[in-house]
């Protein structure tokens, strides 16, 4: 792989900013190849060189995975002209990296929503014949019923004619506003309203809670993000 500049391979882990990282240079803290580095603008190649910090070895990606509390207002896109979007939400450094959102979640609805810049293993996770689970938390108007969640479990076909795949609801709570889990194994254009729309109990708050075998950090405050794990990434092979 092409050589680059220490801190900008330091950095990228998520561990340590830029500045952070020319401390520890500083304090001698970083070896690169059995020796302290003093000059982080020095270069190495991040996947034969051996670096440590503080003694640990340096665990390099090549491409960065980041996991987001989407809060409502933010459109999941790239760029757009017409808001502010997830990417307004990453400082400058990472925006830098090309990480784009895997997948949508409509502007006004919350949660896990995943950026990175690994085409390749993104392509694969949305993949249509890739069926991952997704569930979201919903808050409908209306009196959810066992009608409507023998509707999801038949597989629902919307007024325009789209056959939707069977998901799951389970009911957590039932009155004049009801709350419930939804399973889904596709993500079809506003594919939740729609079908809640449909059975007349339209959608009042939605947020996504996981993706396949990742679940959204409780520790993570909506707008917040944060680097997923080594073990996270690691399972978004088997997702
Ligand atoms: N279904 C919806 O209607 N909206 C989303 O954002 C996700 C699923």
């Amino acid at each position: 792989m092409e050589s680059q500049r220490l801190d900008k391979i330091i950095a990228s882990t998520g561990r340590f900013s830029r500045r952070e990282v020319k401390l520890l240079a500083r304090q001698g803290r970083i070896l690169l190849d059995g020796r302290a580095v003093r000059d982080t603008a020095e270069k190495a190649d991040p996947e034969s060189a051996e670096i440590l910090v503080d003694g640990e070895p340096l665990c390099y990606r090549r491409c960065t995975w980041v996991m987001l509390h989407k809060p409502a207002g933010y459109l999941s896109a790239t760029e757009d002209g017409r808001g502010p979007t997830v990417l307004d939400l990453l400082p400058a450094e990472l925006r830098r990296q090309g990480l784009f959102p895997v997948g949508r979640l409509d502007k006004d609805t919350e949660g896990l929503l995943l950026l990175t810049n690994d085409g390749q293993l993104a392509h694969d996770l949305l993949s249509p014949r890739h069926h991952v689970d997704k569930v979201y938390y919903v808050r409908t108007a209306g009196r959810l019923t066992e009608a409507d969640c023998a509707a999801f479990e038949a597989g629902m076909t919307l007024a325009d004619g789209l056959r939707c795949l069977p998901a799951g609801l389970e009911i957590l709570t039932a009155g004049e506003e009801s709350e419930a889990l939804v399973t889904l194994r596709e993500g079809k254009f506003h594919q939740i309203k729609r079908m809640l729309g449909q059975l007349g109990k339209p959608v009042l708050y939605l947020k996504r809670l996981r993706m396949g075998n990742l679940t959204l950090d409780p520790a993570l405050e909506k707008g917040k993000y944060r680097f997923l794990t080594d073990k996270e990434q690691d399972q978004l092979k088997n997702f």
